[in-house]
């Protein structure tokens, strides 16, 4: 059974192929070689559709969605993501370079990290950006006297911790008291530092943000945050006369990596969500304030495919086989971090019996360059082309040239008009910073 077939913009052609979006990804690893990242512009613009149309429905008017960077940035997603009325969620100096470079409008950017350096904060702010999302006292301490020295009022939203555990990989649950982000709500070190920003010059603090995690299918988590985060705002608010104009939720909602993950609605997770955002601000006898989310997963994963060709496919004594690739961990690491699951398809033999155990393996000189382990696939031919399947998120942002492999280039796939999003890099751009 073809059950790889996951997402909607995927299918099997007459050649038997694997097709992205209506697009033989035989041909399109032949066109632009491998390995080669492919985005499918209709289902990230698909997806950007549903948070804004969705938020701008169910919740009040200046609640928007905020593409979060670090899941994808390059200049082409800016333009995408702007032209759908998305904002976004920067969390460094490179990033925010990227989306200005791309025109992306930086009123409606929020600038994250927990550790901005004075150079950070002074570029910020030259750039423009709308907003600081500032993660504790000291960073607000030098949030300040930037913007004193300048002469400004910069506005930031806080970043809290709401002390939810969402039950995801631990690398990847942000808003446990422990954490390294945010100031911890129970206590009391939020409140501390709201008063603290409530009293500065150069602050304009616009309301709270928090994160709880990523990958996460549930609603619960994102309700649990939103009652913590909405009682804290009532607080301010009857304690210290303070009215909130932002919470922001964050990000987190799961993408379908394997056929037995749900197929998500993101749709009816922000509806459910909405209803239970809207049912506490009426227990709390207080108005709904603007509700932001910083969805990255859910907008690009599964709009992305990797496309490699197979090189050796090796027996071990012990029964074990691998099939090497012509990339591996530099292009994808989750596996080697994470031991993410994917689902691997032999895009050119998409209708033959999946009936290969194997690995896929990259060719970096370690055992760890695993892309997947103990898939069924059918079975390989040096040449074939592999696909990975939604690898839109934290891929290419988070790839590396490990052993000197260059960087694939992006695709950006719209019907017959594909465009490069992202050149392949050369020999050249891998020496180009040694000096000596
Ligand atoms: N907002 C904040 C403050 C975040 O920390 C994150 C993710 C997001 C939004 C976006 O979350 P998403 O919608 O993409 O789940 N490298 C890991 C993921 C780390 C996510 C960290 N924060 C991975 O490859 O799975």
């Amino acid at each position: 059974m073809q059950d790889f077939l996951i997402h909607p913009n995927l299918n099997i052609n007459e050649q038997g192929h694997l097709t992205v979006s209506g697009q033989d990804c035989v041909e399109l690893a032949a066109r632009y070689g491998t390995p080669l990242y492919l985005l499918d512009e209709q289902l990230v613009r698909t997806n950007c559709r549903a948070y804004v149309q969705t938020m701008k429905e169910c919740f009040p008017e200046g609640s928007m969605p905020l593409l979060a960077s670090k899941a994808l940035s390059f200049t082409g997603i800016y333009k995408i993501a702007a032209s759908e009325g998305m904002g976004t969620d920067l969390v460094s100096a490179g990033e925010l370079y990227t989306a200005k470079k791309a025109g992306f409008p930086l009123e409606k950017a929020f600038f994250h990290g927990n550790n901005k350096t004075d150079a950070d904060i002074a570029f910020a702010m030259d750039s423009g950006v709308g907003y600081f999302v500032v993660d504790n006292l000291h960073e607000l301490i030098a949030v300040n006297s930037e913007a004193v020295r300048r002469g400004i009022r910069q506005k930031i939203l806080l970043r809290l911790t709401p002390g939810i555990d969402p039950h995801t990989h631990k690398a990847i649950t942000t808003g446990t008291v422990d954490s390294k982000f945010g100031s911890v709500i129970e206590n009391g070190q939020a409140e501390e530092i709201t008063l603290q920003a409530l009293s500065m010059d150069g602050i304009d603090l616009r309301g709270f943000h928090c994160h709880v995690g990523s990958q996460v299918f549930e609603i619960d988590p994102f309700v649990q945050a939103a009652e913590i985060m909405l009682r804290f705002i009532k607080k301010m608010q009857d304690t210290h006369g303070y009215a909130a104009e932002y919470c922001n939720l964050g990000g987190g909602f799961g993408a379908r990596y394997l056929p037995c993950h749900p197929q998500p609605d993101y749709v009816s997770y922000i509806r459910a969500l909405a209803a239970e955002v809207n049912r506490i601000c009426d227990a709390l006898l207080m108005p709904c304030p603007k509700i932001l989310l910083e969805p990255g997963r859910s907008i690009v994963a599964a709009a992305g495919t990797t496309l490699y060709t197979a090189g050796s496919v090796k027996h071990t004594p012990n029964g074990k086989t691998y099939v090497s690739v012509d990339g591996g961990m530099p292009d994808n690491p989750r596996y080697a971090l994470y031991e993410s699951p994917y689902t691997a398809v032999n895009a050119s033999r998409a209708q033959q019996e999946t009936e290969l155990l194997c690995s896929v393996v990259g060719r970096c000189c370690e055992s760890g360059d695993i892309l997947q382990e103990n898939v069924r696939i059918a079975p390989v031919q040096r040449g074939d082309v592999i696909a990975v399947l939604t690898t839109g998120a934290y891929n290419y942002s988070m790839a590396s040239n490990y052993n000197r492999l260059p960087r694939p280039a992006l695709v950006i796939l719209n019907g017959e008009q594909n465009r490069i999003g992202i050149r392949r890099e050369t020999f050249e751009d891998l020496v180009r910073c040694d000096e000596n």
